[in-house]
């Protein structure tokens, strides 16, 4: 007697886990799902934050990390290259912080290993931020607020450079964008796409741009060529890649962008010379891989592409703990 009744609810159970199963992400697809980041030491991401957007840490005492990666954009600054101290045109584009955790090295380059080894560049390059560690740090150190900070997330008063750059690098790692469009249709939501941008997935994946741009970040995991079988013309002195290693090989190679959120990081390229998706998707179809896609094949390219935009870093804007009488003041 007793089986009978089991068996409705076994069925029910079997329905469900192959339901489950219909739901996990499909094998094989070239691009995974980008997963929620579980930060591990709340209070240090707090403290991160908080320098991330900071401009104290800026010799004008006007710029802070925010003002080229624009959390509101993308992470990114909109421009064609970045503008840094006293109104200096940058010489490449800003890339954006969201999903950078997941770069196999930072800058177009890679001469920064990881987020922290990265986050000490630009608050002394006289480029950008144009202050120093040194006088950073003396102004941090002025700010009862911040000693305060520092105490709680390492047990000590003392800030220096390697505490300032973990906690920007343990914010930075909190800037994933999970749950796209596109992520839904790999867990199985069938209805996430529309039959455009599924067409648009196909011709991507079927045209070889996987090749370079695959991985949860769809991108950022290796360095190529711009220019694999046309030539890339550009009045940018950048040379990728070579910069680090001198190798010949290496000659305008550049860290391959991540895709996610790409609709939002305009404009394109290394020189952001590229303004529009259409006009990018163009270029890497016709240098990268010597084809010229339709205009309706661009169209539905791009429409996939605008599919890779996940949910936007939500947090409470941080209230910055405000000088003293003795903190350094900015310069011109
Ligand atoms: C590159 C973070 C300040 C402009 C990067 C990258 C990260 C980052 C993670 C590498 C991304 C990648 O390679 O995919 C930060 C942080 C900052 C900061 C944490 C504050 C401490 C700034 C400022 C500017 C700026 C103020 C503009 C004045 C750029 C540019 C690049 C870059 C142009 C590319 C440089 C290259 O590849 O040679 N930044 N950034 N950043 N950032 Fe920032
Ligand atoms: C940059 C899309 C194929 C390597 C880009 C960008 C887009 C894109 C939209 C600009 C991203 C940004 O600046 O934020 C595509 C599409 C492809 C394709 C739709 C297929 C038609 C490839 C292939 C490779 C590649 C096959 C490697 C051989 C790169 C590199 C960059 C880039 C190195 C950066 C170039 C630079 O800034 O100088 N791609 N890509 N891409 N892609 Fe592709």
């Amino acid at each position: 007697m007793k089986t009978p009744k089991l068996l409705p609810a076994v069925i029910a159970c079997m329905l469900a886990i192959s339901a489950g199963a219909a739901m996990a992400a499909p094998q094989n697809e070239p691009i995974q799902p980008i997963k929620a980041a579980k930060p591990k030491d709340p209070a240090l991401v707090e403290l991160g934050k908080k320098l991330y957007f900071d401009p104290r840490l800026s010799k004008s005492g006007f710029i802070s990390c925010n003002s080229c990666h624009n959390l509101s954009m993308g992470g990114t600054d909109n421009l064609k290259t970045s503008i840094g101290h006293n109104w200096q045109e940058g010489p490449i584009n800003s890339p954006t912080v969201l999903n950078s955790s997941m770069n196999v090295a930072q800058f177009w380059d890679g001469r920064a290993a990881d987020l922290k080894a990265q986050a000490g560049g630009p608050i002394a390059n006289p480029g950008e931020m144009a202050s120093s560690h040194v006088v950073a740090v003396e102004v941090l150190q002025s700010i009862p607020g911040y000693v305060a900070d520092f105490r709680k997330v390492f047990g000590t008063d003392k800030v220096d450079i390697d505490k300032v750059t973990r906690a920007i690098a343990a914010f930075e790692e909190t800037l994933v964008t999970p749950n796209s469009r596109f992520d839904r249709w790999l867990a199985g939501d069938k209805k996430a796409l529309s039959a455009n941008e599924l067409a648009g997935y196909k011709l991507f994946k079927e045209s070889g741009c996987v090749a370079c741009h695959n991985g949860p970040a769809v991108g950022g995991n290796s360095f190529q060529k711009m220019g694999v079988v046309e030539p890339y013309k550009t009045d940018n002195p950048a040379e990728g890649r070579y910069a680090v290693t001198g190798k010949d090989a290496d000659r305008f190679n550049f860290k391959v962008p991540t895709l996610r959120n790409v609709e939002m990081t305009y404009p394109y390229f290394h020189d952001g010379s590229a303004k529009t998706l259409k006009e990018a998707v163009d270029t890497m179809g016709r240098l990268q891989l010597g084809k010229s896609f339709s205009a309706d094949e661009n169209d539905k390219i791009v429409a996939f592409l605008k599919t890779l935009t996940g949910d936007q870093p939500n947090f409470r804007m941080p209230l910055l703990p405000p000088s003293v009488d003795a903190t350094p003041r900015p310069q011109p």
